[in-house]
């Protein structure tokens, strides 16, 4: 057992005796005498399961309890409590402690609680690690979730990857097209030859087939020596065709020859080549609707999309976003040469709440910008964009920095603003007037004046 415990007590004496009982245990045991020590340590990591008494001076074990669900809730927390606050304990329970253990505490039944919070940190790691296969089979470490949706992405992508099947992945923008593309190559058969990606929507027709297919010289103006095209580029290994809705009908019966065929033909050359080629191609138009608007050839259609793949947009897998977060903190961090830990209160609940319109991609600056701006070791709310923070429909946001010609008539705009963090404070704290006006950093009364004045 090296499991690594931290636990925080304003009491020496519990610490010592503690200490000393659950060393001998195997236990890692580090100690904090009050609770901002204890945030210190838990930051400081690693920590597997936090033993907290409930009531410290300062910083308290509920709030401890808070802020480690927040920030590492992967570490199981157990509370000790004074018989009097049972009650509390239980609020404990349902706030994600995992368990509490009451004073005067008997050593038999921390070790047994101990062992259990062990136990089920185990099993939950295994399956965080089985869900994300990172010892599975197949690697794709650097695509995160863990989501059903994302499940059966994965599952489908197993089946694929070892066969030379076309598979086509449909998904909104910034969902991971792409990704999925290169992680089907590159752990695939495939891996050592070349992934060459092509997006149709970015280059104009005309220039378009010759990139694909290349062209003899002469064969156009500008075409003045002879050219491969990325089919020959790609031979023996896998193409790309990013965007494929957006290409035109006389190019689709084009690639409907390579598929058939197996060959290509430069622009320009009657000579033609045998390219082996794996085919992805990804889209976020609905090419199912594009076929029944005439415009996509449906014989191409059912070709491509032999294995299809539709990658969920963000708003459909909520449940990954922490995960998510971690993994981009983790990469900008790196990049940036940081330390953050993770988020402060509140910031889950923007980005869980946000629309997500950019999915991943968007998901992903905002982490970025984030990290820039973080000098701490937590992001706070203020680090966000206005519109992931949820204000920027408020009116009095969207003209913070615009002043018509009428002007504005201040005292109206500022208690219009004032209602809006009210009422969004109070929605946030389920009508609960003390939650508000903790949200709001005001007393309780002053919210009551204000709503009253404000009329609502
Ligand atoms: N599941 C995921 N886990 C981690 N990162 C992801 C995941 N999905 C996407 N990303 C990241 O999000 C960004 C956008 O992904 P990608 O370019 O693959 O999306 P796309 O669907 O091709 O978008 P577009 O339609 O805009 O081209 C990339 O930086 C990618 O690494
Ligand atoms: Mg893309």
């Amino acid at each position: 057992m090296d499991e690594n415990v931290l636990l925080v007590d304003d009491d020496e004496n519990t610490r010592k005796a503690l200490s000393i009982a659950l060393g001998r245990e195997g236990y890692n045991v580090q100690t904090a005498a009050n609770g901002s020590e204890g945030i210190a340590a838990l930051d400081g990591g690693p920590v597997d399961i936090l033993v907290t008494d409930m009531r410290m001076p300062g910083i308290s074990g509920m709030e401890l309890l808070q802020y480690t669900r927040a920030n590492y809730p992967e570490v199981m927390v157990i509370m000790i409590t004074g018989h009097a606050s049972v009650e509390t304990a239980i609020t404990a329970l349902k706030d994600g402690a995992f368990d509490y253990i009451t004073k005067p505490i008997k050593l038999d039944e921390v070790k047994f609680t101990l062992q259990k919070a062990c136990e089920k940190r185990n099993l939950l790691i295994e399956n965080l690690l089985l869900k994300q296969q990172l010892k599975g089979k197949y690697k794709f470490e650097n695509i995160v979730g863990t989501s059903r949706a994302m499940h059966e992405v994965f599952s489908i992508m197993e089946k694929v990857i070892g066969t030379d099947s076309t598979v086509l992945i449909q998904g909104d923008s910034g969902t991971g097209k792409e990704l999925v593309a290169k992680a089907i190559h590159y752990n695939g058969p495939r891996k050592d030859k070349p992934f060459v990606a092509i997006n149709c929507a970015a280059i104009p027709g005309e220039l378009l087939e010759s990139e694909l297919f290349g062209h003899v010289k002469g064969s156009f103006t500008g075409a003045v020596a002879n050219r491969p095209g990325r089919f020959e580029l790609a031979n023996t290994g896998s193409i790309f065709l990013d965007e494929i809705g957006s290409m035109s009908l006389h190019l689709q019966g084009k690639i409907l020859r390579v598929i058939q065929e197996r060959e290509i033909e430069r622009v320009g050359g009657g000579k033609r080549t045998s390219v082996d080629v794996r085919i992805i191609s990804a889209t976020n138009v609905d090419l199912e609707k594009a076929v029944r608007q005439g415009l996509f050839r449906d014989d191409l259609f059912y070709r491509l999309n032999v294995i299809p793949i539709r990658l969920p947009s963000l708003k459909e897998r909520v449940e990954d976003i922490p995960l998510l977060v971690a993994h981009f903190i983790g990469k900008y961090n790196q990049r940036m040469g940081k330390d953050i830990k993770g988020v402060a209160s509140g910031v889950m609940d923007c980005l869980t709440s946000h629309d997500w319109p950019g999915n991943i991609r968007e998901l992903e600056n905002v982490i970025e910008r984030a990290v820039t701006l973080t000098d701490g070791k937590h992001i706070q709310v203020s680090a966000l964009p206005d519109s992931v923070q949820g204000v920027s429909a408020d009116p009095v946001y969207r003209m913070n920095s615009h002043i018509p010609d009428r002007g504005v008539d201040m005292g109206a705009e500022l208690d219009r603003f004032e209602s809006a963090l009210i009422s969004s404070a109070m929605k946030k704290a389920g009508g609960v007037k003390s939650k508000a006006a903790e949200l709001l950093g005001i007393k309780r009364t002053t919210l009551i004046e204000k709503m009253k004045r404000l009329g609502l």
